[in-house]
This record gives structure tokens, sequence and C-alpha cells, in this order.
């Protein structure tokens, strides 16, 4: 691994276990330090494709996908890239010592964790629901799937549940640390995209905002999207990725990943109308721009991030001086892992510095 890969992968697990710990965090620097670390959510209106582009950001068939609101509770998702030829395994957070091996008990698992709180409804509730995946197929990211934007509530759900999604995902898009995707359907007017109206309102200038253009494959015979995708619709400060997602007919057909990303390959290259811009469209491609900015965004801020961390470290070992004190036995455990990782983020930092090259790579 490079260096800036594993400072990243520390930084994400060093939010992992703050997470884990939840508020014990209290009034010491970990709160800041969690806010201080990048994550990607997704905006979008319902159905827009949100689940799937995250689905191949991670190269791995996990999520709940489908017509109408599937997703309705938000998954933040952290993905920790480890070693070549370990297994990959998924863990939730609400289920601590289960490894799921299989991804599509994964599925069921956000599915079942969702009904729990909601009901088999089609309601939402705010709580989060936590899981980690480990695999060296994955880059160090964090990810937050969140229910789609809607205009009207429809049977089984309160008049206020329009708004109530709005304020959910502005929750998570407005803080400084969240880098948005913003995805819109290719088959619709852009002008009438959610995402693009609720990303511009947090982040008006659009230096924290990707947009994605999904269902390119859908549009009308002899329209198509370069207007959004080379940027004179609709301008950003990044540049618009299309994206070709499987369909519900793929879905129901079981047609895997790999096969599905061929598929989007084989589009973008033999399309009339794209093939030009085929080297910067696809998912595959989504992923290495998201890593790399986040690496651009990591590298930036590396020196609050590790004075936070010597602070958090300060703080850390006078909190476990303490521990005669009653103190909950895991919450204990876990600031003691907290300081591992940041004494181990700021050990790697620093033969990093004195190789000669700040924040470069390997
Ligand atoms: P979400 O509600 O925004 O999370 O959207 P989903 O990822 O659940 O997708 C909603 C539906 O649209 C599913 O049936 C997908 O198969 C379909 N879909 C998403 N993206 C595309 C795409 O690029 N092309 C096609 N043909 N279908 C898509
Ligand atoms: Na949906
Ligand atoms: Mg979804």
């Amino acid at each position: 691994m490079t260096t800036m890969e594993s400072l990243i992968g520390l930084v994400n697990r060093i939010q992992r276990a703050c997470t884990v710990l939840g508020d014990y965090g209290g009034d010491s620097a970990l709160p800041t330090l969690w806010e201080a670390l990048p994550s990607v959510a997704v905006v979008g209106g319902q159905s827009s494709g949100k689940s799937s582009v995250l689905e191949s950001i991670v190269g791995r068939d996990f999520l709940p996908r489908g017509s109408g609101i599937v997703t309705r509770r938000p998954l933040v998702l952290q993905l920790h890239k480890t070693e070549e030829g370990l297994q990959e395994y998924a863990e939730f957070l609400h289920l601590p010592k289960r490894r799921f091996t299989d991804f599509s008990m994964v599925r069921k698992e956000i599915q079942d964790e969702t009904d729990r709180m909601t009901g088999r409804t089609k309601q939402i509730s705010p709580v989060p629901i936590h899981l980690s995946i480990y695999s060296p197929n994955v880059v160090n990211l964090t990810l937050i799937d969140l229910p789609g934007l809607t205009k009207v509530a429809v049977e089984g759900q309160p008049e206020s549940i329009v708004q109530d999604i709005e304020n959910m995902v502005r929750s998570y898009i407005e803080k400084p640390n969240c880098i948005i995707l913003a995805i819109s359907p290719a088959n619709q007017d852009i002008a009438t995209s959610d995402a693009m109206k609720l990303s511009r309102e947090v982040d008006p200038t659009g230096e924290r905002t990707f947009g994605v253009l999904t269902k390119l494959d859908l549009m009308d015979k002899g329209t198509n999207a370069l207007d959004v995708l080379e940027g004179r619709s609709y301008r950003l400060l990044h540049p618009w990725v299309g994206i070709v997602n499987r369909s519900q007919a793929d879905i129901n057909k079981n047609v895997d990943m790999i096969a599905a990303r061929r598929r989007e390959r084989e589009f973008f290259a033999t399309s009339p109308d794209y093939g030009h811009l085929s080297s910067k469209m696809g998912s595959e491609y989504l992923a290495k721009l998201l890593s790399k900015h986040l690496e651009a965004v990591i590298r930036a801020r590396i020196p609050s991030i590790t004075s936070l961390i010597n602070k958090s470290i300060d703080e850390l070992e006078g909190e476990l001086d303490h521990l005669g004190r009653p103190i909950a036995i895991d919450a204990g455990a876990q600031l003691y892992t907290i300081l591992e990782l940041c004494r181990a983020f700021d050990r790697i930092f620093k033969e990093h510095l004195e190789g000669g090259r700040p924040g470069g790579d390997r």
C-alpha cells in the first residue's frame, strides 16, 4: 500500500472506532476529528439510481435496489482496504461479532434491520445503519446511501415525509466534510433535478459536488446527454460522469457486477454519441475520480488532522490514566484502540515526512 492509502485507511478505522464508541467521546477532540474526515453521500430523486451507483463503486452486490422507496434508512458504509489475498467480509455495527462473507446476506440484513426500525412499511427512519466492508478490492472510503427525494407522500406515508426526507438528506450533505454525489437520471430533464437543486443549495460553489448522470441507456432514441456531460447545460466545478447501471430486468435476471461493468464499458466504447468521452465515463472511472479527490482533500487536511490526532492522543492518554474510576470496560477498550490507531497515524505520517515528500505518494 502507498503511504497515502495507509493514512486514509487509518483515518477510516479511527472513524469506525469513534462510531463504536458513540457518545462517549463527549467533550474530547474525537467528535471534531470525525467531522474533519471526509465522507461521500448520494443525493437524488427516488429511483434515480443512487444505491446502484454506490454498489458499482464498491464493486459488490449488497444493497437493496428497485423501484419505489427501497432505501428507508441512511446507510453509513465504510470501506476498508485490506492486504491482497485476504478474504472479503462485511460487519454491521449492530452485529459486532458476526462476519458476513455472503453478500446476499448483507442485503437481507440491511432490509431486516430497516424493517426492525420502521416495520415493513414505506416509512423512513433517520437512524443510520453502520456497515463496514473489508476487502483487498476496495478503496478506503466512507459512503452514505440515503433515501431518495420525493414530491408527494404515497399511500402509507405521512404527509410530512417529503420534508422529512429532504431534512434528513440535507443534514448529511450540508456538512463541509461531505463530498456530494448528485445523481440525476438522463431520461429526465436536468432542470427538474432534485439532486442539483439541493446540492447547489448546500454547496453553491460546487467544490464538493460531483454530478452523476445515470440511465444513459434509457434515453429516447435520437437524443443524447452531451449538453449535460460536456457541462453546457449545468456547469459544475468537477466534470460530469455518465453511468449505465443494471436495469430492473438485469436485477431480476441476477446479472452480476462483472458482467454489468463490462456492458457499461462496451456501451461507452461503442457509442456514436459518447465514444470520444469513454475514458471519462462509467462506474470504475467515477470510483477512481472520487478516491483521487478524497486523497487530495485528506492531503490538504493532514496538518489539521494530525494536530487533532495529537490532541486526541494526549486526551486519551489522560483518560486511560484514570481507568481506575468506574468506566465501561468496552469504552475503555475502544479508547485504547483509538489511541493505538492515532499513534500509528502519527508514526506513519512522521516517517513519511522524514522520507522527504510530505503528502506525496511513494
Ligand atoms: P435509488 O432509489 O436512487 O437508490 O435507485 P436504485 O439504485 O434502487 O435503482 C432504481 C431502479 O432503476 C432499479 O430498478 C434499477 O435497476 C434502475 N436503474 C438504476 N440505474 C439505471 C441505469 O443506469 N440504467 C437502467 N436501465 N436502469 C437503472
Ligand atoms: Na428506488
Ligand atoms: Mg436507494
